[in-house]
């Protein structure tokens, strides 16, 4: 088949073919089961000898597509639709992890992926390691958490909330001498941004409700990587524990996917623009964008990233009280967690989407008490910055 590139791949990207009328855009297959011809086409559909549909908890041919899509433009031989962001996160760890296991994760993560690998996987004796922020760049400090009962090792890059980048190089040569799988969560970055399997990892995954999905109106999570491994994460967990993505919910990602190349430039180039002014604004004590030199991770966000994404962390001169007078006074910003959507949103970690991350737990991730997130949307930024200024004059 003819290569094209990936903004292409973002448009098209998959085979309708099954479509008799000739749509544009793929139908949406709205149905929880499908008939069978006969008694016997029926049973050579379970016993995967004919191709077919029986049952859409197993497989759907709406929600195929959007595999199809997914693993395209993540680089990936297969790819498998979740419910949720977190969803995702669960069948990996399930299906890799057993009773007496452990992991090694980075731990500036999503605040609902902190409380699953510290709370849950821990109460089915599952060890969640936990790197901090200043050993992601040690293979030493890695290496040093692997023994003979680590299962993978897990990166969230650019972290929510700090924006802290990792070497996904670095740690895919860390995982690969100790034959470990690296997963990676994508969601900031985006497939357009960032494709972690051509830097060495083996599982990407996202929460498909941020910039995948792009207009906020849905939950749902998305899981790629090779064939062997998605057929093994499908089979021994999301088939039968069930947290598939809905046909609706898919059609949804299929629709908002196509535009993710020009999003995800008018994201990054908002941001950049947003970043460097919060730099130089009296009232700003500390910017985390990935663009900007200031950053630790400069460096390597530059070598990884085409560029730098739509999310930044600022904390205000006055810590948590005058980040909240903030928070209190934007007016086209809207004061909401989630990110990725057309729609700026602001929101304070430390009492919202982190929240479950105890103070200590919190300092360790380096997540500060005063941090402001921000999801810069696909308004005019001079608008955005315009909001950001009055709502400063309040700190
Ligand atoms: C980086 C990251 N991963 C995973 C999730 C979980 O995704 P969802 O809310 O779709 O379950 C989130 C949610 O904010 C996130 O920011």
């Amino acid at each position: 088949m003819k290569k094209f590139s990936k903004d292409t791949d973002i448009v098209h990207g998959i085979h309708t073919t099954y479509s008799t009328s000739m749509d544009l855009v793929p139908p949406l297959h709205l149905t929880s089961t499908f008939k069978f011809k006969n008694a016997e086409h029926g049973a050579e559909i379970f016993a995967g000898t004919t191709e077919g549909y029986a049952y859409t908890r197993v497989a759907n041919p709406t929600v195929d597509l959007l595999q199809e899509k997914i693993a395209k433009i993540e680089g990936a031989e297969d790819a498998i639709a979740t419910s949720s962001g977190m969803s995702a996160v669960a069948s990996v760890s399930l299906a890799l992890l057993k009773p007496g296991d452990n992991f090694i994760s980075c731990s500036t993560v999503y605040g609902g992926t902190f409380v699953l690998f510290s709370k849950h996987l821990k109460d089915l004796h599952i060890e969640a390691r936990f790197i901090s922020p200043g050993d992601y760049a040690s293979a030493q400090q890695i290496e040093a958490a692997i023994d003979g009962k680590t299962r993978f090792l897990y990166a969230e890059t650019p972290a929510n909330p700090t924006l802290d980048v990792i070497d996904i190089a670095l740690w895919a040569s860390v995982a690969k001498k100790h034959h470990l799988p690296l997963v990676v969560d994508n969601t900031f970055a985006s497939p357009y941004l960032q494709n972690p399997i051509s830097i060495g990892a083996d599982i990407v995954l996202h929460s498909a409700t941020k910039y995948l999905g792009g207009h906020g109106d849905i939950i749902g999570g998305v899981i790629a990587g090779s064939k062997k491994m998605m057929s093994h994460i499908k089979e021994e967990y999301v088939r039968h524990y069930g947290p598939i993505m809905s046909p609706f919910n898919a059609w949804l990602v299929l629709r908002g996917v196509k535009t993710l190349a020009v999003r995800m430039e008018k994201h990054s180039d908002s941001a950049l623009t947003i970043a460097q002014w919060l730099e130089a604004h009296p009232k700003v004590a500390k910017v985390f964008y990935p663009g900007l030199p200031s950053h630790a991770g400069y460096a390597i966000a530059k070598k990884q990233m085409k560029k730098f994404g739509g999310m930044i962390a600022f904390e205000v001169k006055g810590g948590t009280d005058a980040g909240k007078k903030v928070m209190n006074h934007v007016e086209l910003c809207i004061l909401a967690v989630s990110l990725g959507d057309c729609e700026s949103l602001i929101q304070h970690p430390a009492s919202m989407t982190h929240a479950a991350y105890s103070p200590e737990e919190r300092k360790k991730a380096g997540i500060s008490d005063g941090l402001i997130r921000l999801s810069v949307g696909l308004e005019h930024p001079d608008d955005i910055i315009a909001d950001l200024e009055n709502a400063l004059t309040f700190a």
